[in-house]
């Protein structure tokens, strides 16, 4: 068994800022991750980080108030406006430590960080680095990782990659290690830790639509979810209004910020004719138009009934290789079609998981020991509705305040290295379960039941909801439980080296659980706000539903409580763009 003060699982941005955060601290960090970390899902973020630069003329008079405003506003006022407040004030700072740290962003011709519009501002405050801004910040972070390696500066970041968590290890309410599966030897190994940050990324893939890559699915919040740690919000799914046809491959809102149009059918921009979305039109926040897209598509104005055109022909061969070149190339290789020369056929997929691990804002979970940043957790940063941007903004001063409150937390410490039974005994567990996972040999496949269920949740979870869809949904879940019982393990080869089977075993009983809460959250909504609306209750109802949901985890089921929204500065009021 390996001893690690502190264990970061997730290679993305919020883990490896966390991880940096930690050995700033000097305390020895191990990172575990299922892929290197510069394959984590953070690389396919496009678009660009928000933060109140005003590097623009348009935009110069940009504050951390409108910024946080805009995102209280965005989230449909479910979110935590304390968190929200740190957040943008920490915004400037933590975008120029990227820079400094060599990250190449986009420039303006003064040589500053450039801008552009995204939903929700309408001005530029969105930093960019051509599509390609996950791309960058995350390279940008990895070297500064593998720079504190081995360094005599101060303690190590171990990187551990190929690694699979698959369980915790909770020792009378404490957290004191995790157990991994390590992919390429096939063996499980056990982790003794002081405390443990989870920054796994988000649950897309229980949806079949999803934007996000394979390996987001919803082990990172079921793995804690299962040992105590409640999820909030989760019934907040966020969806992006453009997606590729055919693959849900991201096209990103710049597309639209760098001035692309939204087209149907007709040639018309058709945003003009919604009043929630004449005004702001392709800049409006992404529910908003999201939903719109939807509602063309449904009434025939869309093309093959499924998708509308997003056209950027307009920006010109120039400006779509200097700002979009990844667009372009997506779309060669993905659609077939040159977007200098034709539209691109786009339809809205899922996008987004807004709630999470339920932590406070320090990202201290409800189990002791245990801290969470990023996709995976939910300090309520975006509420009901994320605003384009807020993601990786949101990765990196959570994911360095996350690092900084284990690392104090670590030191605190009357006793470390506790627990070392407990790991241990977990370990036996892992490795009993896996021989009886690789022995099942019933009726049903494994990847079947994940995918019916992926395609409940696109079909009857998405966008609109309903209380008659939502209930069959239930049913498709307490039907896909029944069938999981009785799977077979297909794989020949019963060694866990690489096994793709056994890892989707893993992820379908997951995907099972998350969807089931995410279900029940939508269903017990009874209002319409942000990403979640119900044709059934198509208003906002702040009377009774200006309350986080929060799910907690039992063998007899899962069950549903609520706890107040931090209102700290602006009272609910109609949102309007
Ligand atoms: O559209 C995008 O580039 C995505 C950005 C985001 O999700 O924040």
């Amino acid at each position: 068994m390996r001893y690690f003060p502190v264990i970061v699982v997730g290679g993305g941005l919020a883990g490896l800022r966390a991880a940096l955060e930690v050995n700033m601290h000097n305390i020895p960090v191990c990172v575990l991750s299922r892929v290197h970390p510069v394959r984590s899902h953070s690389l396919a973020a496009q678009g660009g980080i928000n933060g109140a630069l005003g590097n623009h003329v348009r935009g110069s008079n940009d504050s951390v108030e409108k910024h946080a405003f805009d995102t209280v506003k965005g989230s449909d006022y479910l979110g935590d406006q304390d968190a929200i407040i740190r957040m943008c004030n920490d915004a400037p700072l933590r975008i120029y430590e990227m820079e400094h740290w060599g990250c190449p962003f986009s420039r303006t011709s003064e040589g500053k960080i450039a801008q552009r519009p995204f939903g929700g501002a309408g001005f530029p405050r969105t930093a960019y680095a051509e599509d390609k801004t996950g791309h960058v910040l995350l390279h940008t972070l990895y070297e500064q990782v593998v720079r504190f390696e081995h360094s005599s500066e101060r303690a190590d970041i171990t990187v551990l990659d190929e690694m699979l968590v698959t369980s915790l290890a909770v020792d009378d309410g404490r957290c004191t290690g995790v157990i991994a599966l390590n992919l390429k030897t096939g063996n499980f190994e056990a982790f003794q830790s002081d405390a443990v940050i989870f920054a796994t990324g988000g649950s897309g893939r229980v949806y079949s639509n999803s934007t996000n890559a394979l390996i987001s699915t919803a082990l990172g919040a079921y793995i804690p979810f299962k040992d105590g740690a409640p999820l909030k919000d989760m019934e907040f799914i966020q969806f992006h209004p453009t997606t590729l046809i055919g693959t849900n491959i991201l096209m990103t809102e710049g597309c639209r910020g760098e001035g692309g149009f939204l087209v149907n059918n007709k040639g018309e921009r058709f945003l003009a004719n919604y009043e929630d979305s004449k005004k702001a039109m392709e800049v409006a926040p992404r529910d908003i138009v999201a939903r719109n897209i939807q509602r063309e598509i449904d009434a025939g104005r869309g093309f093959e009934n499924s998708y509308v055109h997003l056209d950027i022909r307009h920006l010109g061969e120039k400006k779509i290789n200097e700002r979009l070149p990844g667009i372009r190339d997506l779309c060669i290789k993905f659609a077939n079609i040159d977007p200098v020369t034709d539209p691109i056929p786009v339809q809205p997929g899922q996008h987004y998981t807004m709630g999470g691990i339920d932590t406070d804002i320090n990202g201290a979970s409800d189990i002791k020991g245990l801290f969470a940043a990023g996709e995976c957790a939910c300090v309520s940063v975006h509420g009901a509705n994320r605003l384009g941007g807020n993601s990786l903004l949101e990765t990196i001063v959570y994911g360095a305040i996350a690092g900084k409150s284990c690392a104090e937390y670590v030191s605190s410490l009357a006793q470390t290295k506790t627990g070392a039974e407990k790991v241990e005994a977990k370990l036996r567990d892992e490795e009993r379960r896996a021989r009886e996972i690789v022995a099942k040999d019933g009726d049903y496949l494994i990847c079947d039941v994940r995918d019916e269920l992926a395609q409940t949740m696109a079909q009857k979870v998405g966008l609109f909801r309903k209380e008659d869809q939502l209930r069959s949904a239930l049913e498709d879940i307490e039907r896909a439980k029944d069938k999981f019982k009785k799977v077979k393990f297909n794989a020949k080869s019963k060694s866990l080296s690489y096994n793709y089977e056994f890892i989707n075993y893993l992820e379908t009983e997951a995907s099972i659980c998350v969807s089931e809460v995410i279900v029940k959250g939508a269903l017990e909504r009874k209002e319409s706000r942000g990403s979640h609306f119900r044709l059934d209750f198509p208003k906002r109802d702040d009377a009774n539903f200006l309350k986080h949901t929060v799910a907690r985890y039992s063998k007899e089921g899962i069950t549903l409580s609520y706890k107040p929204v931090k209102i700290v500065k602006w009272e609910p009021k109609e949102r309007k763009y």
